[in-house]
């Protein structure tokens, strides 16, 4: 299914379309860009917008079959509605709005709660640097559907790209209610650990069968959700989480961590969903 890139010119944006191009290639498939203009009135800029994005993927991703598109409306709303027909969708952390100490812009955050499918947020280590090219997929589990979701998705990243995947599930004597186990008022924190270590790998026993090409490794880190899965990605060229974790409260689009990851990632993250979600 196609990539759809959201291209609004930001340099953000532009690590966006060169990191979706290299994935077009990767997957076999179309990449899409889509600029959304406000009014007719910036329609010709929107063209030389995506005429120069263009020409960017086609550099950074020779083969790739690329197609542009533009529409007026509004940004979020039209590339939430067009993710129902994307088997991806890839987007800078910010674009040409917001305000210097923003982290992630409304656009990115909206269609990463609210995309219909698999949704990439494009950082590196800063809003210019480009995001990293090696290392690990790190994937965040926490034993819930969605968490399935983002496992599955991160498989089948760690083979498409022939590098480790690294799976990791955190707890706290805090977060007795998001860890698999519930915990007793006096911790033995070894047995908790160990528990854990054996919940994390029982969980990986059938991805381990089903991708018997990918080398995997499983963290168990006894810390906040996002401080470990931050840590850990670090070193990864790509985080996957799922939209939700396990304390869902419906209604709300994205998880806390998701939604901190979003924020402070320094390498691009994936918001898997399960359909439910
Ligand atoms: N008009 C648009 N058309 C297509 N994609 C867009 C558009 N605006 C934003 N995007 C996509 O979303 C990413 C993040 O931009 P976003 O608009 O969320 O941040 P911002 O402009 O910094 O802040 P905000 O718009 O919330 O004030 C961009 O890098 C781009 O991929
Ligand atoms: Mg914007």
């Amino acid at each position: 299914m196609t990539i759809l890139v959201g291209v609004d010119g930001s340099p953000s944006s532009l690590h966006a379309v060169r990191w979706a191009a290299t994935e077009a290639v990767r997957r076999r498939v179309p990449v899409r860009l889509l600029s959304v203009c406000p009014a007719d009135a910036q329609v010709e800029q929107g063209h030389q917008v995506l005429r120069a994005a263009e020409s960017l993927a086609r550099e950074a991703a020779p083969g790739a079959e690329v197609r542009q598109e533009l529409r007026v409306g509004l940004a979020a709303a039209l590339l939430i509605e067009e993710s129902a027909a994307a088997g991806l969708v890839v987007l800078g952390s910010r674009g040409l709005g917001g305000f210097a100490g923003m982290l992630v812009g409304s656009v990115s955050s909206g269609v990463a709660a609210h995309g219909r499918c698999p949704v990439v947020v494009v950082r590196g280590r800063t809003l210019e640097d480009p995001p990293p090219a090696g290392g690990p997929i790190v994937v965040g589990v926490d034993g819930s559907a969605v968490s399935d979701a983002a496992v599955e998705f991160a498989f089948d990243e760690a083979r498409l790209r022939g590098v480790p995947l690294v799976a990791v599930h955190t707890w706290t004597d805090m977060s007795a209610g998001e860890t698999w186990s519930v915990l007793p008022l006096d911790i033995d924190y070894e047995a908790v650990a160990k528990d854990e270590e054996r919940l994390l790998a029982e969980r990986m026993t059938s991805w381990r069968q089903k991708y018997p090409d990918v080398e995997v490794s499983a963290q168990v880190v006894r810390d906040r959700p996002v401080r470990g899965l931050l840590a850990a990605a670090e070193q990864a060229q790509l985080i996957v989480v799922g939209s939700r974790g396990r304390t869902a409260l419906t209604g709300i689009g994205l998880g806390s961590t998701s939604q901190a990851l979003l924020h402070h990632s320094t390498c691009p993250v994936a918001v898997a969903r399960s359909i439910s979600s």
